[in-house]
């Protein structure tokens, strides 16, 4: 019987595992189910005869995937795949896929309220603002992106993006305005909402001279990944800049001086509560399951990323 380990540093919600593991039992594939590790040597242990693998941002490096002797096929159960060493799938012949839009809603909801969050002092006691009015700039146009611009357009706020790897036609249907470069997108916009996945030509870029360019007041929302903010310039900007505010799924290695010296002008979650709904999690993970299958299955290689 073919083995698959569903490997979840972070849980998916019960709902998510149950339907998972029907998929995989409906399809005469054994789960294995490999919950809250700490220690990455489990994970190398559980890894060592299964055919598939399932995780979420649980790091699959090139040991895992070499102790791994029969793996097939890993899925992130998710949109960003930067936990995945690619380059030892393809060596191993292992195909890895990600599940594009199913936990996209989550994230979109959770960068929403965020801005409502800092607009309103963290809900410290005394005078907020709303976000009705505002311009929101959306960092890259991917599923997120678009949900976010869509969101933020039911709050009323004036909504552009920047994203050369989508066409500006597809962008102005959704009645968002395009800009033409970077500069372009922060310093028209008093939010900036980032989905730039975490890439080498990607990480550290979003930095000081970049987000001085923004107005008055101006707040970075990050759902996207702490990699690609260069901290220690956004930080000594964000104590030059004192109207300036930064809030981030998942806390930067300063949070505690960020805490300490930007109040409530900065907030960070301090584990990836992004796609923490049930929702995300059972769209992502029976996704993934079902991936899993047809790709055993079938050989389809729909979602691939490792080509
Ligand atoms: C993603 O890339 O899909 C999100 O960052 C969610 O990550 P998670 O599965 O670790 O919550």
């Amino acid at each position: 019987m073919k083995k698959v380990l569903i490997a979840t540093e972070k849980p998916f919600a019960k709902a998510a595992v149950e339907g998972i593991k029907k998929i995989l039992s409906d399809a005469g594939i054994e789960a294995v189910l490999l919950e809250k590790y700490t220690d990455a040597n489990e994970l190398l242990q559980k890894v060592s005869d299964v055919e598939g693998l399932i995780v979420r941002s649980d790091k699959v490096t090139r040991e895992v995937v070499e102790a791994a002797k029969n793996l097939k096929i890993v899925v992130r159960a998710g949109a960003g795949y930067d936990n995945l060493d690619l380059a030892a799938c393809t060596e191993h012949k292992v195909t890895a896929m990600n599940t594009p839009g199913q936990n996209s809603n989550a994230v979109a909801e959770l960068a929403i309220a965020l801005m409502v969050y800092m607009a309103r002092n963290t809900f410290a006691p005394g005078t907020g603002s709303e976000l009705k009015g505002k311009t929101l700039g959306i960092h890259a146009y991917g599923n997120v992106g678009r949900l976010v611009a869509l969101l933020g357009k039911g709050f009323g706020m004036q909504v552009y993006a920047f994203d050369p790897f989508v066409s500006k036609e597809k962008i102005e249907q959704d009645g968002v305005k395009v800009c033409q470069t970077i500069a372009q997108l922060y310093s028209t916009c008093q939010y900036v909402s980032l989905h730039i996945p975490a890439t080498e030509q990607t990480k550290k870029s979003i930095n000081a001279d970049l987000l001085k360019q923004m107005p008055q007041g101006g707040t970075l929302i990050n759902t996207a990944r702490k990699e690609v903010i260069d901290e220690d310039s956004v930080l000594a900007l964000l104590q030059e800049r004192t109207d300036l505010r930064y809030a981030a799924d998942v806390a930067p290695a300063c949070h505690a001086a960020a805490k300490e010296k930007l109040g409530t002008r900065y907030f960070a979650t301090e584990k990836k509560m992004g796609a923490e709904t049930a929702e995300a999690n059972i769209n992502a993970g029976l996704a993934a399951a079902q991936q899993v299958v047809n790709f055993l299955q079938k050989g389809d290689k729909t979602f691939q990323v490792n080509k």
